[in-house]
């Protein structure tokens, strides 16, 4: 590898190159990045008829002691539906109690000294006394308990009660109970429990926050994907149903990936994570197009004032319409989009209005914001688009060999136009991956040096799906795993650490010589602390050792000095291996390998640093 290290011949990569795409699907955010831990906690997931479902809610006692039913008696007026509970305990009662549990998402994790908020809303026709507590799966130990004890008088409206329990035992599949051992009606309504502690009290939990902490990531493409569109329109994202006081949230049934979510992680939450999150935050919205109906152009209208309103409610001033909505819930300051990306793959569609639709939103959204920067989701890589547009969306799902070879799929992409935003992307087949292994890193390696040096067409590049719960495989792979108290990276998530330099870096040219089209290099030089440093990294996709020389010209050596080398190499003894919660961080390097360990870790990604 021939690499020309004087600034001089290199080009600026985009400040924006690499971010991530977070997409509720796989339960990464209800159930994973949200903190909340009751799952169905308005019992609204049956729909909004009765008699409903309130999965996974549970009875515990029997038919002669409780009987449980739906009704539409709730305080709220978008999401009617409560739970009646009737306790019918005879004379010698019921000592340990009847009621109902939830067990979050397969199992809360409740940890021995740190606190957990429970708010519900209760209803009776007589006293309560009733227990909330934090159990042990099969509610045989108390971890928290709190009681609730009320005169008719008190609770014969919907009451809010609100109790901090501090838990003084550790399990990961604990469920939140309400029982009580006194007979009478009571109703429940809008029951949370969320942990006290989690990313600056903003309810994202903060081992996941952390994993997307360490992508760097420049910006958060939000809220999908296919969530977006919906199977149908019905079901689709409607932002304006996830914002206000959760409470007052009536949730949705995300039918593309199927499962129901509370809607705590919305509009306003998403904003509030790319905050947090340092990342420029990309808001994709519904196009007027789902999996199986479409609204036509002429009648695209109302959806565009949504998308309008969208936008107000994140930029609008607290004096404006939706900006006051958002300042209410806490954030009188603007947050700074300057993205938004006009539906998902909808102009892949055989018969379809997304052009005409995208027109009527991309001249309204500039009318009223020209700043902003609109995505359109046709492919303008091989041929240019025939509308405007700032970026367009492209997406790939190939086997890693596939992938690995499209590292040069923007060569000959013309240097005119709007840039590609690569959103989507990762090795996937059927052989290739379960839930993520080291060969499908390698392919993604290779494709993601290509659109590092083909950076002046290719704006910003993220890996999809982000997470995935393992109780949910809706998606595999993905880059980062976990369950209710564990998680780990896939060789995906590791390859894209390999890249948390290269926005705003400075793209050095190299070239490579010899004759194996199974490697691929690029190099940068950035500044960090006010060093400057030149970070190589290679990928050889083939299964034989390759032999890399790496030469450098330009350097000033009366200036520099190299003062320090770093090399990080991912790499495993089969390429099919997987990291797992038993060994998150798999590596030749904790391997017994024995032997020529050059042989069996033949297939890498290097990264050279040198300062
Ligand atoms: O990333 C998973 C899905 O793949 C996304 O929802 C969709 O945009 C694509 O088809």
């Amino acid at each position: 590898l021939q690499v020309d290290a004087s600034n001089a011949t290199g080009r600026p990569i985009p400040e924006t190159l690499f971010g991530i795409f977070f997409e509720e699907i796989n339960h990464a955010g209800a159930g994973g990045l949200w903190a909340e831990l009751v799952s169905n906690r308005g019992f609204e997931a049956g729909g909004q008829i009765i008699p409903s479902s309130i999965w996974p809610w549970s009875i515990i006692g029997d038919e002669s002691t409780i009987s449980v039913v739906t009704d539409r008696s709730s305080c709220f007026e978008r999401n009617k539906i409560a739970l009646r509970m009737e306790v019918l305990c005879n004379s010698s009662g019921c000592p340990s109690g009847v009621g109902v549990y939830n067990p979050g998402y397969w199992g809360m994790n409740i940890e021995e000294g740190k606190k957990y908020k429970v708010t519900l809303y209760v209803r009776s026709t007589g006293d309560i006394d009733v227990s909330v507590s934090l159990t042990s799966s099969n509610g045989s130990l108390t971890l928290a308990s709190e009681q609730i004890i009320a005169l008719a008088s008190e609770v014969s409206k919907w009451t809010k009660k609100e109790m901090l329990l501090e838990a003084n035992g550790t399990d990961d599949g604990a469920r939140l109970q309400l029982t009580t051992t006194k007979n009478g009606s009571i109703w429940f309504d809008q029951v949370s429990a969320m942990p006290v502690d989690t990313y600056k009290g903003h309810g994202f939990r903060n081992d996941l926050f952390q994993m997307m902490v360490d992508l760097k990531p420049r910006f958060i493409r939000f809220p999908g994907g296919c969530y977006v569109e919906g199977a149908w329109l019905s079901n689709a994202f409607h932002w304006k149903e996830t914002v206000g006081a959760w409470e007052e949230r009536p949730g949705h049934f995300g039918d593309v990936w199927k499962y129901w979510t509370d809607d705590g992680l919305g509009h306003f939450e998403f904003f509030q994570l790319a905050e947090d999150l340092g990342a420029a935050p990309i808001w994709v919205f519904n196009s007027g197009i789902s999996h199986h109906d479409q609204v036509e152009t002429a009648r695209i209208m109302p959806f565009v004032q949504e998308a309008l309103d969208g936008i107000e409610f994140a930029r609008g001033d607290a004096n404006s319409t939706w900006g006051s909505v958002r300042a209410a819930m806490g954030h009188p300051k603007p947050f700074g989009l300057k993205y938004v990306a006009v539906g998902n793959e909808d102009c892949w569609q055989k018969y379809t209005y997304y052009k005409g639709n995208y027109l009527v939103f991309y001249n309204a959204i500039k009318k009223a914001y020209p700043d902003i920067k609109i995505i359109s989701n046709c492919d303008g890589s091989s041929q240019p688009l025939d509308h405007p547009a700032d970026y367009y969306d492209f997406h790939v799902y190939k086997p890693s060999k596939e992938l690995f070879s499209m590292s040069h799929k923007f060569d000959n992409t013309s240097r005119d136009g709007p840039k590609a935003f690569v959103s989507e992307y990762a090795a996937k087949s059927e052989t290739d991956a379960n839930k993520g292994n080291l060969l499908a890193a390698l392919g993604e390696a290779g494709f993601l040096l290509g659109l590092e040096k083909n950076s002046d067409v290719v704006g910003m590049v993220s890996y999809a799906p982000l997470f995935l719960n393992t109780n949910d495989r809706g998606w595999i792979p993905d880059a980062i795993v976990f369950n209710s108290s564990h998680l780990y990276g896939t060789p995906s998530y590791w390859v894209q650490q390999f890249f948390t330099e290269s926005s705003g870096a400075t793209l050095l040219s190299s070239t490579m010589e010899g004759n194996s089209s199974y490697v691929e290099a690029s190099a940068i030089s950035f500044q960090s602390n006010g060093s400057d440093y030149i970070q190589i990294k290679a990928v050889n996709f083939a299964n034989v050792t390759v032999e890399l020389k790496v030469k450098m010209t330009g350097l000033d050596s009366s200036n520099t000095k190299v003062s320090a080398k770093k090399k990080k190499v991912l790499t495993s003894a089969s390429v099919m291996d997987e990291n797992s919660f038993l060994q998150p961080r798999d590596d030749c390097a904790t391997r017994n390998l024995g032997g020529d360990a050059r042989d069996v870790c033949s297939r890498a990604l290097l990264l050279f640093i040198i300062r």
